[in-house]
């Protein structure tokens, strides 16, 4: 049984764009596996909290030698790492907020990229550990930014995710969705045609 893991971190939870989006994916990867597990975790209702100096030491740290907070904010990034890890298809709903990711999606970046765990450095550089997974980004931005440096997310999470060993990563944009009603018609239509199409290329 294959698992997918949802991530919606749009504010709106799954009222969102990018959330909507990414239901849309997880529906034609039901319909072509109706015995797909997926695993929906929602930042708006369940929001990663900072990374603390006290908590990334603990992740440095032995486990014998770790205060109680210490042990707790492990404990908490192991969770957030085992799951990442059971899934094979990630689904990742990114809004764009104050040209940037939700503040939430990179608290959760901070609290899984945990050296000898979730990557390791090595003679050649570093190596992600968490390889052989395929991962698909529904991207929601008010303005249209695609290909210029305004876009700061697209390279940004393709980077991150490669660092942790996510290398096959496919992104569906919608961009103008506070420019005018035909606008965000016009992107959401192509969005969903972009998810159809996502649905022919893993049936084949
Ligand atoms: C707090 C906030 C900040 C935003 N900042 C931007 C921005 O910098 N650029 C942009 O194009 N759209 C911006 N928007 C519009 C969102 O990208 C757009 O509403 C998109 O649908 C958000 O995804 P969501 O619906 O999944 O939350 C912002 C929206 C909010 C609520």
């Amino acid at each position: 049984m294959k698992t997918l893991l949802q991530l919606n971190t749009s504010i709106y939870s799954a009222g969102g764009q990018s959330s909507r989006l990414a239901d849309a994916f997880v529906a034609t990867q039901k319909a072509i596996d109706p015995g797909l597990k997926v695993i929906v975790r929602d930042f708006a209702k369940e929001p990663v909290p900072h990374l603390t100096a006290d908590g990334f030491q603990g992740f440095l740290s032995k486990p014998e030698e770790r205060t109680p907070e210490q042990a707790r904010v492990v404990a908490y990034s192991d969770a957030l790492i085992d799951e990442l890890r059971r899934a094979d298809t990630i689904a990742l709903g990114l809004p764009m907020y104050n040209f940037s990711v939700p503040s939430t999606l990179k608290a959760y970046f901070d609290h899984i990229a945990r050296a000898g765990v979730t990557f390791k450095y090595t003679d050649k550089g570093l190596v992600g550990l968490l390889t052989g997974k395929k991962a698909y980004v529904f991207a929601a931005r008010g303005g249209v930014y695609l290909g210029t440096t305004a876009d700061t997310q697209t390279a940004y999470v393709r980077q991150f995710l490669a660092f942790l060993g996510i290398t096959d990563v496919e992104f569906v944009h919608a961009e103008g969705l506070a420019i005018s009603d035909a606008s965000r018609k016009a992107a959401l239509e192509k969005a969903e045609a972009a998810i159809a199409g996502l649905r022919e290329l893993e049936a084949a």
